[in-house]
């Protein structure tokens, strides 16, 4: 069974520990839910994961499939399956969503597929799962409301069908309607088998996932781990009890 493990992590930004000892994991057609409040290290541990330029893993290991991927470059990463969403979207103007997603799914997915035939295979999940076509033809995130940025980045997932999904804050900022759909996507990805590492600061989203353990963060270390009771207890009392 495929997996992914973040051990003992340490990571630091710019000469400054941000997060400590941190270990996570999860494995295929699993969801870890990382729940922490703001500035508890949730960005910098996915960035890390991904290792984004700037965050500096002074220690730890990251596994995928007993394969000691820590340090290898972001796109390598990419290359073996892993996917991130960040929480601060770019916009690309001048580059329209189907083009970048055309060229992330060669690049990633080392298949030389055509636009048209790129094109109807994502339009058929784009209908699927009824979001907004139109965005296909959009300059890359310019001008796109939240929910519009969410739906764009489920797109993206439903093309790539990456093994593990990380997902920053995917549910903030985001119309009812969009939450849905995007939910709607992840549930089917995780059945086919993506594992699914989401982290948030909102406690809503248990309405719409199932996780299979959930985190509390505080601090930038990871303080307690269970099952969904430990993110009921939160709901309860808060982070800080
Ligand atoms: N470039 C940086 N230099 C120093 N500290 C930073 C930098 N970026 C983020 N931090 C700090 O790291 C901590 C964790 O930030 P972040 O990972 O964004 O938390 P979260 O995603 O949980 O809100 C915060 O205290 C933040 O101020
Ligand atoms: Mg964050």
């Amino acid at each position: 069974m495929r997996s992914l493990s973040i051990k003992n992590l340490t990571v630091s930004r710019e000469g400054k520990s941000i997060i400590n000892d941190v270990s996570v994991g999860v494995r295929q057609g699993e969801i870890h839910l990382i729940l922490g409040p703001n500035g508890s290290g949730k960005s910098t541990l996915l960035n890390a994961i991904m290792n984004y330029p700037r965050y500096k893993i002074e220690k730890g290991n990251i596994i995928l499939d007993n394969k000691n991927i820590t340090l290898l470059p972001t796109e390598e990463k990419a290359r073996r399956g892993i996917f991130l969403s960040v929480q601060h979207l770019p916009t690309v103007g001048g580059v329209t969503m189907l083009s970048f997603l055309h060229h992330a799914y060669r690049l990633i997915k080392k298949n030389e597929v055509s636009i048209l035939d790129f094109y109807k295979m994502i339009e058929s999940k784009v209908k699927e799962f009824n979001l907004d076509e139109k965005l296909l033809k959009r300059s890359v995130n310019v001008g796109f409301s939240g929910g519009e940025k969410k739906q764009g980045e489920l797109i993206q997932m439903l093309a790539l069908e990456p093994s593990f999904a990380l997902l920053d804050e995917i549910d903030s900022g985001v119309d009812i309607d969009s939450l849905h759909k995007v939910f709607a996507g992840i549930e089917k990805l995780r059945k086919e088998g993506t594992g699914f590492i989401i982290v948030t600061h909102l406690g809503t989203i248990l309405e719409k996932i199932n996780p299979d353990r959930v985190s509390i963060m505080k601090g930038g270390k990871i303080v307690k781990t269970g099952g969904r009771e430990v993110a009921r207890e939160v709901l309860e009392r808060g982070f800080n009890n």
